[in-house]
């Protein structure tokens, strides 16, 4: 079958096209009943059907005489170190590690953080947690304790499982005492802490609640994986929103299992056995889905690789390990190619390896720049395919589905929707827009199995958030168009979410940080373009008129604040303090005419704007601090 004939099915006819792959499955109770609505009247997949994830992805393969099969080969270039780890040896951490939690108190529909680095453990963590039905929720190492503590609060898990310590590069990151620090921030307060000591010579400061995960799993009986409903939440993934607070994804099981099976065979075109790298952080949506359960239910090995795609110790890394553990296909984000080649521009590391065992470079996360596609195909030889999704989707919404038919590559365009979305480019009425119009990227209802099924613990965000933009649609946040052969080219976001080095922010919760600096009057957070990082947050502020003087110290201030609060993730470097901010005669900032103005992408300045001598300032002040690109009109 061709990918237009396979797609149709999927639109066609949902029911049967979502049965027949859940069938691929080893359900508990294989279910009756495939779409159906759930109390808030919204879609769910497979309601009556009963299946583990981390069955499927353990004990499965096991039963099938793969037990001695690599699961994940976890190669850490920071502290030296390689790890072979098959099915069998996950299934005796999993199961352990799960007892040890059930000893805890931790029962089916309890919730359960996870921070932690990328090591095996934060795998045996989340895969532990799918056994009992536990929810895990894992945070990004790279927030700070405060962002942890609101989403401790928002969860209220029973345990957090953490690590002594990360590495970033060479510098240690304190994991347990950002843990401790965010506990203390939390109203909630979890029971227990289960650390997981990396004996890095670092001192870990100990407290009544923590739990010593080695002893732990040493102590504690093997436990089998129970049955869960198909609707029954794997899991709980923070993601920026356009307010402050970040929002709850919740993701259900058997439409996940069902969609990530589909997806490795279909769109990434790998089979049981391969081996499939994502290089990405188990805390984000592309860790949770293609290192850890996509191909682990495919019975593919998965590389977990704790480094940086230069520095750790250049830029070969990404090569050393695509030749050395024999990957098929591989999956980063855009910004790892540009650090890579603006280190090795020529290609010339990668020249030493032997990469005749890859076939397919996959890219996401954020826009994928013609001249990294093209540099990316010129060196590797191989289709370099980029392709669009979101947390929200679990996995992905526009791709060349290679697994089906590889189609002609077009620079600029993640290709076609994926089997099961229905994706259309509507206009501000809702209507859907002529080929080659720019307009809202929304799908539609309902969306394929594997896509969030809620907001945790807050259904009304969930429906004001993405399903009452658009009556019947699902709406994505981000902009973009068709061409006359149907590509979809994302333009991006229509919100004030961004992008930074693959990593998803809200330049909403930044400014809502710098604004409450003692000395700012008013400010701008948006974000601007960055040759390595896509984007990167940039902070306009005008100063209480006593505290002018002040200038460059409160400037390091709120750089320092927003670390504080965010963490390091956020990347925010830049503050300029200028004396008036653009605004509407209503008051309203122009935050895209800032925006526009320092990319040197066409504006008009409004009508309704209360002094235009103030662009000029504007750009003076960026042309001053290097700002953007340079030949400011
Ligand atoms: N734990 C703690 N801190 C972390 C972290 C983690 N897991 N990940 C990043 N940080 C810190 C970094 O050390 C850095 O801190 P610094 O400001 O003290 O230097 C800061 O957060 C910003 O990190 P990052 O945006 O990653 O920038 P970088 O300069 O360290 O590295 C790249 C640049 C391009 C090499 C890096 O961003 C990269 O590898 N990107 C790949 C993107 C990716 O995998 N995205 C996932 C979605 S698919
Ligand atoms: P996240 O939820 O962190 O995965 O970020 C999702 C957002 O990243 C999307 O809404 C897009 O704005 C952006 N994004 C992801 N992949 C792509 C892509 N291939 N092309 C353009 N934007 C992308």
């Amino acid at each position: 079958m061709n990918y237009q004939e396979l797609y149709r099915k999927s639109i066609d006819h949902p029911d049967s096209f979502w049965q027949e792959q859940a069938n691929q499955l080893d359900w508990f109770k294989s279910p009756k009943t495939i779409l159906s609505k759930d109390q808030y009247d919204y879609y769910q997949w497979f309601s009556d059907g009963e299946l583990n994830l981390s069955y499927l992805c353990i004990d499965k393969h096991i039963n099938e005489g793969y037990g001695n099969q690599n699961a994940i080969i976890y190669d850490s270039p920071v502290t030296d170190n390689k790890e072979h780890i098959t099915f069998n040896t996950l299934h005796k951490e999993v199961s352990k590690l799960a007892g040890g939690l059930r000893e805890l108190g931790l029962q089916k529909g309890d919730t359960c953080i996870i921070y932690m680095p990328m090591i095996p453990q934060a795998l045996y963590a989340m895969l532990a947690c799918a056994r009992i039905g536990v929810i895990h929720s894992v945070v990004f190492g790279g927030f700070a304790p405060h962002e942890l503590a609101i989403r401790i609060d928002d969860c209220k898990p029973k345990a957090v499982i953490t690590a002594s310590n990360g590495i970033e590069i060479q510098r240690i990151i304190p994991y347990k005492p950002f843990v401790d620090e965010a506990i203390l921030l939390a109203k909630y307060k979890p029971e227990h802490v289960i650390v997981f000591d990396r004996e890095l010579g670092v001192d870990i400061p100990h407290k009544p609640y923590d739990i010593d995960y080695s002893k732990l799993v040493n102590d504690s009986p093997s436990v089998e994986a129970v049955a869960l409903q198909s609707t029954h939440p794997s899991y709980i993934l923070y993601t920026s929103g356009t307010t402050g607070t970040p929002k709850g994804i919740i993701r259900d099981t058997g439409g996940y299992a069902t969609a990530l099976k589909f997806s490795m065979k279909y769109v990434y075109g790998v089979d049981e056995g391969d081996t499939f790298w994502a290089a990405s952080d188990v805390g984000w949506v592309v860790g949770h889905s293609y290192i850890v359960y996509g191909p682990l239910l495919n019975r593919n090995t998965t590389v977990l690789f704790e480094g940086k795609p230069i520095k750790t110790p250049d830029a070969s890394t990404f090569w050393r390990i695509i030749s050395e553990h024999q990957v098929k296909v591989m999956f980063t984000a855009p910004t790892a190619i540009r650090a890579i080649k603006k280190e090795d521009p020529d290609g010339q590391l990668l020249q030493q390896f032997d990469l005749s065992c890859l076939k397919y470079q996959f890219l996401a996360g954020e826009r994928c720049d013609v001249a990294t596609l093209k540099w990316t195909e010129q060196q590797l030889k191989v289709p370099v395919i980029d392709h669009w999704w979101q947390t929200e989707s679990g996995w992905p919404m526009l791709a060349n589905m290679v697994g089906v038919e590889l189609q002609p590559v077009k620079p600029g365009s993640a290709s076609f929707p994926v089997c099961g979305y229905d994706i259309q480019i509507l206009n501000d009425d809702g209507d859907i827009v002529a080929d080659g119009t720019e307009g809202y990227v929304a799908v539609k209802l309902p969306l394929p199995p594997g896509t969030l099924s809620n907001l945790w613990g807050n259904p009304e965000r969930f429906k004001s958030g993405y399903l009452n933009r658009f009556s019947g649609y699902y709406f994505s946040g981000d902009g973009g168009y068709k061409d006359e052969d149907g590509y979809v080219f994302i333009t991006g976001r229509v919100d004030d979410i961004i992008n930074v080095a693959g990593h998803r922010l809200s330049t909403a919760e930044m400014e809502e940080i710098v604004a409450s600096h003692k000395s700012v009057a008013e400010c701008a957070v948006f974000g601007v373009h960055c040759d390595l990082k896509g984007q990167k947050p940039l902070g306009l502020v005008v100063l209480k008129s006593g505290d002018v003087s002040e200038e460059e110290h409160i400037q390091k201030e709120i750089i320092q604040d927003v670390r504080h609060e965010i963490g390091a993730v956020a990347s925010f470097r830049d503050v300029l303090v200028v004396n008036r901010l653009p605004k509407t005669r209503s008051g309203k900032i122009l935050r895209k005419l800032l925006r526009n103005i320092a990319d040197e992408q066409q504006y008009n300045i409004p009508s309704t704007i209360d002094d235009v001598a103030i662009i000029n300032e504007i750009k003076s002040v960026y042309q001053t601090h290097n700002i953007g690109i340079h030949n400011l009109k």
